[in-house]
C-alpha cells in the first residue's frame, strides 16, 4: 500500500509543474496573503473566493491591518462568504502575532497551529506553501485521493483513520518541494480525481498506481457511513418597515451567525392572524402586513426554512427590543452585515426605489 503512494510522488509534481491552476494567490510566497486565501477557501469554493480575496488584500494589505480594522467592515469584506468565525478568528490571530510575534508572520508549523482558526490542514499548508516546510495539508481531497489509490474501505469520519492517512501522506510529501506537492494534491483532488461524479482518470497523471481506477471502484470511495438527516427549523421573519427604514437586531455573541445583524424573526410559521397578534403585542396594531412568501438556507447542521412578512408600521414601538436599530436600507448595505441565509428578504428591499432614500 505504501509502495504505491510512494510512487505518485514524482508523476504529480511533473504533471503539477505543467497543470498547476493560475490562483492570485499562488503569485508569491507571502505568507500572510497566503494564510488569507486558505481560511477563505476552508468552506468556500476556488471561483468564488477569487473576488473576495483580491478585495480583502487590497483593503488589508498586512497583518498589522488586520489586526486593527473594526469588526464592522471586517464583516463587509467577509459577507456573503458565510462562515463568519472565519474572520472574526483571522482578526484575533493577527493581533496575536503583532502581540507575540513583533508582526512577523510565524513559520513553524507547530506555531502556526496556536493560531486561532488555523488547524492541522492549514498550518501544514501555510508552512509548506509559503516557508517550504516538509508537512502534509491533508483535506477531503487527499483522502478521497489517498482511499482511491489505496483502495482503503476505511471510514474516513473516523479522528483514527484520519491520523493513520496523514501519517501515511507525511511520509512522502518531497523535502524539497513540499508546497508544489500539497498543491498538486489539491488541484489533482479539484481536477481530476472529482468526488461525487465521474473522476477524470484518462487524464490522472498517478493513474498508474490507482487501485480504484484499475478496478472502477472510485464511487466505493471515500466511505462515509450514511448521515443523519439536518434538522429543519420554520422560521418567520419579520421586515418591521417605517418610512423606508428597517428595524434590524444583532444576533447572540455566540452560536449559528454569531454576532451579525439580522431581521427580527421567530420560530415557527406564523399564519397572518398570527402575525396580527404579535403586532397588537407589539403595540402596532393597524400596521399594514405584506406576504414576501418563503425562503431558505442551508447550513451544515441544521435548514432554516423561512416565512418571510413585511409590516409597514403606522408608528415605531413605543420601546424598542433591547439592541434593536432603526437602519435605512443605504445603512443595512454599507455598515451591517446581514448574512445571506437572507438573502431573499435583502434583494427585496435592495430592489426597491426606497433603497436610495437616506432616512
Ligand atoms: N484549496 C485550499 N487551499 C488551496 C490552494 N492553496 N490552492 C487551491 N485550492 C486550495
Amino acid at each position: 500500500m505504501k509502495k504505491k503512494m510512494q510512487e505518485i510522488v514524482a508523476p504529480l509534481l511533473r504533471w503539477y509543474a505543467v497543470e498547476k491552476r493560475a490562483l492570485p494567490w499562488r503569485e508569491g510566497r507571502d505568507p500572510y496573503s497566503i494564510w488569507i486565501s486558505e481560511i477563505m477557501l476552508q468552506q468556500t469554493r476556488v471561483e468564488a473566493v477569487k473576488g473576495y480575496y483580491q478585495r480583502f488584500l487590497q483593503k488589508l494589505p498586512c497583518v498589522s491591518a488586520l489586526a486593527a480594522v473594526s469588526d464592522d467592515e471586517l464583516m463587509k469584506l467577509w459577507q456573503g462568504l458565510g462562515y463568519y468565525n472565519r474572520a472574526r478568528n483571522l482578526k484575533k490571530a493577527a493581533q496575536q502575532i503583532v502581540e507575540k510575534h513583533g508582526g512577523v508572520f510565524p513559520e513553524k508549523y507547530e506555531q502556526l497551529l496556536l493560531l486561532p482558526g488555523i488547524g492541522e490542514y492549514t498550518a501544514g499548508a501555510i508552512a509548506s506553501i509559503a516557508f517550504g516546510q516538509r508537512v502534509p495539508a491533508v483535506d477531503g481531497n487527499v483522502y478521497r485521493i489517498y482511499t482511491r489509490i489505496c483502495e482503503d474501505h476505511s471510514d474516513i469520519t473516523q479522528a483514527s483513520v484520519k491520523k493513520r492517512i496523514r501519517g501515511e501522506v507525511a511520509k512522502i510529501v518531497p523535502a524539497d518541494s513540499a508546497g508544489e506537492f500539497n498543491q498538486a494534491l489539491m488541484d489533482l483532488g479539484a481536477g481530476v480525481c472529482l468526488p461525487n461524479g465521474m473522476p477524470l482518470c484518462d487524464g490522472c497523471p498517478v493513474a498508474a498506481f490507482c487501485g480504484a481506477g484499475e478496478n472502477g471502484t472510485y464511487q466505493e470511495f471515500p466511505y462515509k457511513p450514511p448521515k443523519k438527516p439536518r434538522k429543519v427549523e420554520e422560521r418567520t421573519v419579520f421586515l418591521l418597515e417605517y418610512h423606508g427604514s428597517y428595524l434590524i437586531q444583532q444576533r447572540p455573541e455566540k452560536g449559528l451567525l454569531a454576532g451579525l445583524w439580522e431581521f427580527p424573526s421567530e420560530q415557527g410559521k406564523l399564519t397572518v392572524g398570527q402575525v396580527r397578534e404579535r403586532l397588537a403585542e407589539w403595540e402596532s396594531d393597524g400596521s399594514e402586513i405584506e406576504l414576501l412568501g418563503a425562503g431558505k438556507h442551508i447550513f451544515s447542521h441544521v435548514e432554516w426554512h423561512m416565512h418571510g412578512y413585511r409590516i409597514h408600521l403606522q408608528h415605531l414601538p413605543e420601546q424598542l427590543t433591547e439592541g434593536m436599530v432603526l437602519a435605512s436600507v443605504k445603512q443595512i448595505q454599507s455598515r451591517y452585515s446581514i448574512p445571506s441565509a437572507y438573502s431573499v428578504y435583502l434583494k427585496q428591499i435592495l430592489s426597491e426605489p426606497s433603497a436610495n432614500s437616506d432616512l
